[in-house]
Order: C-alpha cells, then structure tokens, then sequence
C-alpha cells in the first residue's frame, strides 16, 4: 500500500486520519465508481422504472463541474475505474464533453458507459473521440414483441443500429447486458448468442434483481444463469466454465466448443458482494455503498454548501459510505429490505 495519498483532516476532527484507501470492514478495496448523469430515459423498461416516472428537476442533478470534482476526490483515493450509467445517458446534453474530463483525471484509468443504444448510432463516434474505453449496450430480446414488452417503447431497430456504428466508431470489446426474466426472455437466449457471437460482442445475462419501480419483482422470476445455460446448451452444445480474465469482474464467462465466450452476472442465486469493489453516485448527487443501500451521503449538500477543505470533506464522505457497508445485499434473506429508490434512480 502506497502512503502518499493522505489527506490533511478536516478542521474539528480530534484524532488525524490516514486516508487513501477506500476499504470497508470487510476488507474489500473500492476502485469502481457508477456515475449515474440522468434519470430519465427513452424506454421504460419494467425492471427499471415504473410508466409514469417522475423525473428529478435539472436542478438537482449534478453539473459536470461537480461530478469531475467528486471522481477527482475519488480518484485520490484509489479509483481507478468510472462507469457513467443513467437512466439514459446518452440523454444528458454535452456528454462526451463529461467523458474526456473524466477520462483525463489523473489516476482515472478506464472510463466505460453503459446504455440501452438507442441514441448511440449518432454519437458513437463522439463517444469514441471523447477517449470513452468501454461500452456496454442493453439488449434483452432480439424480437420486437419482447423488446416492446419489457422495455414498453419501440427501439429494438435503433438499439442493432447503435450497437453498429459502435463497432464501426472504433470501439472493441462491446458488450451486450441481457436481463432475464422467467416467463418472457427464454426464447431470446439463443437468438441472443448466436447474434453475438456472428457479431464480435461479449454477450452477458443477469439475473432480474428486485429494483423495479413497481415493487412487482418477486423470487419466481428469477431465471437463473444456470437455467439460461441449459436453454442455451439445448441449442448450441455444451458450455465449459472459462478462466476469468479480471477476477474482479461479477461476470463468469463460460465457453462454448467453437470457443465463443458468453458471461453469466448471477446477483440472485450466486451474490459476488464478498469482492464487490464499486460505489455509486447518483445523477442527483448521492452516494451509496451498493445497489441495495438504504441509505445514501449528501455529495450534492457539501458541493452546494462550498467552504473551505471541500475536497477534505468529499473524501471523509467517501470514507463513510464505505465503511458503512454492509456484508452483503441479503435479497432472499429474512428482514431484506428493497431500497427506496428504483434502479433508473441509483444508476446500473
Ligand atoms: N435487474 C437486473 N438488471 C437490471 N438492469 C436494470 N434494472 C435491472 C434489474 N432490476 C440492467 C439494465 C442494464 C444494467 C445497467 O442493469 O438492463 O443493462
Ligand atoms: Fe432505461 Fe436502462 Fe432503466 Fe431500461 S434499464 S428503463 S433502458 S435506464
């Protein structure tokens, strides 16, 4: 461990603190910040966000000048990867401005974006000559009918044509998130792969988590990675565990014979919070310790308010938030609370 990222403490604190690291009391090292610029979105996806969401006012989202300074901060102690997610960033006026200021923090060594694509085919290349490293574009069915039923809008065209001007603006790598849901997204599975793997992305499914808007979530639609597994060997032939190339990732990529990877993110029946390494922040200036948090600390209060040794009182809030982080997110477990907010509110 490196000491030369202590901070000076903040005025009125008793005893000195050595900070530059964010390790919580489990032991876990956060190097991971979700960086949420929106709320709003073009689709509505069940999963995410209820029909008739109520949107924060601009107001009340941070600028950009406020969210480079809390990565900045964030950076100081020992992030080292940023991912801006929304609701719909691609939504947020000037984006890519955002991305080359995060891009070119010192310590910031990945900057990756998550989006459902629609609005992707005209800023691609934007994206790409903004610095951004990563993409990752939501995809959940490959037919119109299921798109539109979960999702509750029309875009599937515009989502293939994003995920293409994507390639085509230079971008490697690009994966494609699937959440699967019991009782609509099993036939998707195996258009899903094959679509992928003719295409050179990095398909991965994830398990339906209970941070729906609707409060409609329940265990019994949960179609497990395992389950998606078997729909897909059914098909296409065996699967076979693959070494995983970052540990850290929550993803488990399995191997078919022709050597096509898909990745399996299993939040429900296989938690992975025992080597979680992210926080988040939320477009309105929040930060929580997990998806699941109940609780959340006021970045938003502390930039607005201004004052002396701000940076200092950014890193104790950092501090804080993640030492108060819990074991683990306990859905399933006795007493599992959901958290107030739904997923578009928290950032994915
Ligand atoms: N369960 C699982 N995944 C979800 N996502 C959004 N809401 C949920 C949920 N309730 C996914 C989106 C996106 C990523 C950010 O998280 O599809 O790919
Ligand atoms: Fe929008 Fe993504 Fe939420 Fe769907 S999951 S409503 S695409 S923010």
């Amino acid at each position: 461990m490196n000491d030369t990222g202590s901070a000076t403490p903040p005025p009125g604190l008793a005893t000195p603190f050595r900070v530059d690291r964010l390790v919580d009391r489990f032991g876990r090292v956060h190097t991971d910040l979700r960086v949420s610029v929106t709320d709003r979105c073009t689709l509505r996806c069940t999963y995410c966000m209820p029909l008739d969401a109520a949107f924060k006012p601009r107001g009340e989202l941070l600028t950009f000048d406020e969210f480079v300074r809390v990565v900045a901060v964030a950076a100081g102690l020992g992030i080292r990867s940023v991912r801006v997610t929304g609701g719909e960033p691609l939504l947020r006026p000037g984006l890519p401005e955002l991305i080359a200021r995060l891009v070119a923090l010192p310590g910031i060594g990945e900057v990756a974006l998550t989006t459902n694509g629609l609005l992707l085919e005209s800023q691609a290349a934007g994206l790409r000559a903004a610095g951004l490293h990563r993409l990752n574009v939501s995809l959940d069915a490959l037919d119109d009918e299921t798109f539109r039923r979960i999702a509750r809008a029309d875009g599937l065209d515009r989502v293939l044509a994003g995920l293409g001007a994507a390639r085509e603006a230079g971008f490697t790598g690009i994966r494609v998130n699937a959440v699967s849901i019991r009782g609509i997204t099993e036939a998707q599975a195996v258009p899903l792969a094959r679509f992928c793997s003719r295409e050179g992305f990095h398909l991965r499914f994830i398990e339906f988590m209970p941070l729906d808007a609707e409060s409609a979530w329940s265990g019994a639609q949960v179609l497990t990675g395992q389950e998606v597994r078997r729909i897909l060997e059914a098909d296409l032939g065996p699967l076979e565990p693959a070494p995983s190339a970052d540990p850290g990732q929550p993803a488990v990529d399995w191997r078919f014979a022709d050597g096509s990877l898909v990745g399996f993110i299993d939040p429900v029946s296989h938690p992975f919070c025992d080597r979680c390494d992210r926080l988040r922040l939320t477009a309105d200036g929040q930060l929580r310790n997990c998806l699941f948090s109940t609780s959340e600390w006021d970045a938003r209060a502390l930039l607005r308010a201004g004052g002396e040794n701000l940076d200092d009182r950014l890193s104790r809030l950092l501090l804080d938030c993640t030492a108060a982080k819990h074991a683990a997110h306990g859905i399933g477990a006795p007493g599992f609370e959901r958290p107030a907010r739904a997923m578009y509110q928290i950032g994915g």
